[in-house]
């Protein structure tokens, strides 16, 4: 048996990210005799982690941030001094769809990722456990390892995939009491040395029967297979919504009387404007790609069809809503309640509110954005939209909706659900048009008031019998 790698107990993450700089801050919080450096080429986001105005909204996160930083957690643009202090170094970079090249608009774009391998190669003065946070194609790393061993430098590299479920909105909660951890490894000594390393670090917050050891291809595979079964649960229920609304049966209803089988379950199941986020599409359509390597069509087709339905929700929303509104957009104002992919947080990375924005623009509309926490992204995705006016940006969503033809319900914010519709009602113009792509709000009150609701996959409530999907 030869000598095992004596780690040190310094932890480096690389990557300040959504996923970075959460999930470092809850290991550092729960394992306070590890010291933990975040890392990232980007100075501001690193300036922004060191303030009291953090880079991105999350419920919780200021709190825990707040008790770690400066204490047992670092934040820092001194990526070197890093790789050359910490013998753990997460890598949970950014992973985005190629954009360019061959698998363009489908495949990972891996060059952060290898950027950082090459540079944890640069800098490495002593073994270290690589350990990939991010998202990666199956057999990625095989890779890291191939470029890590690339050099005769005495020093060994043992790669673990490590990958991240939290969910926006609820990351600390996520990160806190996760449903599994996995923690996949070759099956070397060397290699399960490094895995129960990461296992000890775990088992400090997690039960122990919730931290699952297993294969380094199954692990890195499971992620991307965890996300395509998420997303498909949701082109499933939109797909049924479809339907319902050609039909007269509620999809609310329906998704019930689906969730209540116990095989089936009652979560994921909100019909809606479609998915957004920075992973489903993304991770989807990597998963396509790589079927489509292995020669494995009809499987591709299968998922693909799960991001095509996502576009096709989203198409929909926009066409009842032009329908509704006797067949014509243009010049009229519609106000986006929302713009954030989910509540609770900023991130607006593929929200369908982008796309339902674009359309009311395309259709020649005044769209009006509010959002309690996205109108600062909102600025910068929609800048040319505003310097044309065809955008504005108001924080107050009574202010936002006045004067207004129709709101468009985006994102599930709860505060939607608190504020006066009376008021609302009494400054918009009439007929006054109420479009629910959550399902969030009490349609039978808005009809009472006066509104022309339409909910989603559900009966419109209109008070002149108006147009029926
Ligand atoms: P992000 O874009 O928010 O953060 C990635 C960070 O990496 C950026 O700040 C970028 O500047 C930095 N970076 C890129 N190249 C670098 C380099 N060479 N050196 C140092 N820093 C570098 O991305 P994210 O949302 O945190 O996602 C990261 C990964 O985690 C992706 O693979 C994603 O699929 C996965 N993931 C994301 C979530 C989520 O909720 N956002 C959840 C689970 C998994
Ligand atoms: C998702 C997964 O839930 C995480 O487990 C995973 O780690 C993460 O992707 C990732 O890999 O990035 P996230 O995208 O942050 O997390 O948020 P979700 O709660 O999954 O919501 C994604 C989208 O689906 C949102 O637009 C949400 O509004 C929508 N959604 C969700 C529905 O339309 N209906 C539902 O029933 C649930």
């Amino acid at each position: 048996m030869g000598k095992l790698p004596d780690y040190n107990k310094n932890i480096l993450c690389i990557g300040a990210g959504y996923v970075g700089g959460p999930t470092m801050a809850v290991l550092a919080d729960k394992c306070p005799d590890y010291r933990v450096t975040v890392v990232d080429i980007n100075a501001e986001k690193i300036a922004a982690w060191n303030s009291d105005e953090l880079p991105i909204y999350e419920p919780g996160l200021t709190d825990v941030v707040k008790r770690t930083r400066g204490r047992n957690l670092f934040f820092s643009t001194d990526i070197a001094g890093g790789i050359k202090s910490c013998d753990i170094i997460f890598v949970s970079v950014n992973t985005p769809t190629k954009t360019y090249g061959e698998g363009a608009g489908m495949a990972a774009d891996l060059q952060f990722w290898e950027k950082t391998a090459r540079e944890i190669l640069t800098y490495a003065e002593s073994d270290k456990i690589v350990i990939e946070k991010s998202t990666l194609p199956v057999r990625t790393a095989q890779a890291m390892e191939r470029i890590l061993h690339s050099r005769d430098n005495g020093l060994s590299f043992e790669v673990l995939s490590n990958p991240e479920f939290l969910a926006e909105g609820s990351a600390i909660r996520d990160l806190e009491n996760p449903d599994r951890v996995l923690i996949g490894s070759r099956d070397t000594e060397r290699a399960r040395h490094a895995r129960d390393i990461l296992v000890d670090i775990y088992a400090r917050w997690v039960p122990r029967e919730r931290i699952i050891t297993l294969g380094i291809w199954s692990s890195e595979l499971s992620k991307l297979a965890s996300n395509a079964f998420l997303a498909q649960r949701i082109s499933s229920i939109n797909a049924i919504s479809a339907l319902c609304e050609k039909t007269e049966a509620d999809v609310t209803e329906v998704a019930r009387a689906i969730g209540l089988d116990s095989r089936i379950g009652p979560k994921f199941l909100n019909a809606s404007i479609g998915f957004g986020g920075s992973c489903f599409k993304k991770d989807i359509l990597n998963l396509v790609y790589i079927y489509r390597m292995y020669g494995l069509e009809e499987c591709a087709d299968y998922w693909e069809a799960v991001v095509k339905i996502n576009e096709y929700q989203k198409r929909r929303f926009l066409l009842n809503m032009l329908k509704a509104m006797f067949n014509t957009l243009a010049g009229k104002r519609i106000c986006l309640f929302g713009f954030a992919f989910k509540a609770h947080t900023s991130d607006i990375r593929e929200s369908p509110a982008i796309t339902i924005a674009r359309g009311l623009v395309a259709e020649r509309a005044q769209v009006v954005i509010t959002d309690p926490q996205a109108l600062k992204n909102a600025k910068w995705e929609l800048a040319e939209e505003i310097s044309r006016n065809e955008v504005t940006l108001v924080y107050d969503p009574y202010e936002a909706a006045n004067g207004c033809d129709a709101i468009a319900l985006m994102t599930e914010w709860p505060l939607y659900r608190e504020l006066d519709y009376r008021e609302i009602y009494q400054s918009m113009r009439k007929p006054a048009f109420i479009f629910d792509g959550r399902n969030l709000l009490d349609h039978r009150e808005l009809k009472e008031i006066g509104f022309q609701v339409y909910p989603l996959g559900k009966p419109p409530l209109t008070t002149d019998g108006g147009f029926k999907p």
